[in-house]
């Protein structure tokens, strides 16, 4: 009697863990799934115009050219690995380079819409919801 409960609580505890265990992995899957806004903004000086080329693993966006004030945009589902990893190629007068502009483990709990401002010096990136850049990148080559 004693040995036939053990067992079954053996076994509810076992059913729980694998329940937590599946719970915990959909709202993972499910918070790495949710779709991505990326705004790049040009704040070049006045009448200055930059192309920008965005690319994942899977994904090429193309070569885009932005004139004064214009914003580019795209958005996306993460993968359900939460490995998802844009980067972007920014060409300007000025300098350019290529950085990460989307990097899942970097960005999880730094923003759903995330914004880059092209400027004279590089790319400036704000934490969603905040008015100060918390990334600076500047020219790899100028
Ligand atoms: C700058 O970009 C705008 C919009 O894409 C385009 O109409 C314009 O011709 C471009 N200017 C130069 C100097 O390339
Ligand atoms: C952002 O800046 C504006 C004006 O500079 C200010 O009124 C506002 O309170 C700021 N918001 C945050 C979240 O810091």
């Amino acid at each position: 009697m004693m040995y036939k409960n053990k067992v079954t609580t053996i076994l509810i505890l076992r059913l729980l863990m694998l329940f937590l265990w599946v719970a915990a992995t959909f709202e993972l899957v499910e918070d790495a799934r949710r779709m991505v806004h990326v705004i790049v903004l040009n704040k070049l000086p006045p009448g200055q115009n930059f192309t920008v080329h965005c690319k994942s693993k899977d994904d090429d966006l193309g070569v885009h050219e932005l004139g004064p004030q214009q914003a580019y945009t795209f958005h996306f589902h993460g993968n359900i690995f939460g490995t998802t990893l844009f980067f972007c190629g920014i060409n300007t007068d000025y300098g350019n380079g290529v950085y990460d502009i989307y990097d899942r483990r970097r960005d999880r709990d730094r923003c759903f819409i995330c914004i880059w401002d092209v400027k004279q010096d590089g790319v400036y990136g704000y934490r969603e919801g905040s008015n100060s850049s918390d990334i600076f990148l500047k020219w790899v080559k100028t």
